[in-house]
């Protein structure tokens, strides 16, 4: 459906779960409270709200976390959102510890592509940033997908983690990630670090400085019009390379008026914009004490509604507006 601002609304992110097996300093640091299970979605009451959500017109969801992977039933889920009608893609986000274990699975799912989270290809500056020692598993994980064929990405996000490196040498590890486009048919694509939950804390870099290292490393970069996906990136493409580049720039150039998207929480919050607590609560719909029936109708308008009150923009450079206190583990990304 349309948005009051004449955006059309197809696209629809769900997290899943709030937990994670890894521990990345700007989203999950340590001490952070679990929601507890009873707060959050069953994977029914999920699939319930994808079901109103296609008669809305989604037709792309993307499963998040959290980890999605650390869900039980997680595969299950997607192979059900795949046959509601009007579902044309689904789509995972997974930092790709467990990706190895649930590959086939996700496949016989019929997921249609997977974005791993991955910040560095530096095994220290990795455990430095995550808490845990993974990243040969990532990286195995993700060969192994690509092999089968499956549309793979890979996101980072906007960090100057050099300062992070023993050695502190400038723009190692993010042109370190670059070769994985040049090695595989993936996109690498950067994210500015938005400032939600502990990721306040991190500054990001800027697109435009990264546009300019890249452009004086590789020559050869040029933009690629190719349609990549249903997202804001901006996409380079690099002689002799298998998979583009891409530049997500929310802070620095803000998308917001291409915006596709909801987000609904693992509580069952469904989120208009990232940076406002606007939305409307679900879940009190899906456990009222009302017939099935009255329940989906009276689903159906709230979303409605809600999208009919879709904030024109985020306030991401004006941070008293922001209203939105969550953080990102909670949201989904
Ligand atoms: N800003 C931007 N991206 C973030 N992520 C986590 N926190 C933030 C933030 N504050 C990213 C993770 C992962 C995705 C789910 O969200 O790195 O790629
Ligand atoms: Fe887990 Fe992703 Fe958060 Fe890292 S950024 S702790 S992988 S949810």
């Amino acid at each position: 459906m349309k948005d009051p601002w004449g955006r059309i609304i197809d696209y629809m992110r769900i997290s899943i779960t709030d937990r994670c097996n890894l521990r990345c300093k700007y989203c999950m640091p340590e001490g952070i409270d679990w929601i507890p299970m009873d707060e959050i979605l069953t994977l029914e009451e999920i699939a319930q709200v994808a079901s109103c959500g296609a008669l809305l017109g989604i037709r792309h969801i993307k499963i998040t976390g959290g980890e999605p992977l650390v869900r039980l039933g997680c595969c299950h889920l997607i192979r059900t959102l795949k046959q509601i009608p009007g579902i044309e893609k689904v789509t995972i986000t997974t930092n790709g510890i467990l990706l190895g274990q649930y590959l086939e699975s996700l496949k016989q799912a019929g997921i249609d592509g997977i974005n791993i989270s991955l910040d560095t290809t530096d095994r220290c500056l990795f455990k430095k940033i995550t808490g845990t020692d993974g990243l040969e598993m990532v990286l195995e994980s993700l060969k192994q997908a690509v092999a089968m064929g499956l549309p793979v990405k890979v996101n980072a996000v906007s960090v100057d983690w050099d300062s992070w490196r023993e050695d502190g040498q400038a723009g190692v590890a993010w042109k370190s990630l670059l070769e994985l486009a040049r090695t595989d048919p993936v996109d690498v694509r950067f994210i500015e670090m938005m400032p939600i939950g502990a990721g306040k804390d991190f500054p990001t870099v800027s697109h435009e400085r990264l546009l300019t290292e890249l452009k004086a490393s590789y020559p050869g970069v040029k933009r690629d019009m190719k349609v990549h996906g249903f997202g804001p990136a901006v996409y380079y493409t690099i002689d002799g390379f298998r998979g583009s580049i891409g530049f997500i720039s929310a802070i620095h150039g803000k998308f917001c008026d291409s915006c596709n998207r909801v987000r609904l929480t693992s509580q069952g919050y469904l989120k208009t914009c990232l940076c406002y607590e606007d939305g409307v609560d679900l879940r009190k719909i899906l456990r009222a004490d009302l017939p099935d029936r009255e329940k989906r109708i009276r689903m159906e308008q709230a979303m409605e509604e809600a999208i009919l009150q879709k904030p024109i923009a985020h306030c991401f450079d004006d941070p008293g507006q922001i209203t939105e206190h969550k953080g990102m583990s909670c949201i989904g990304g």
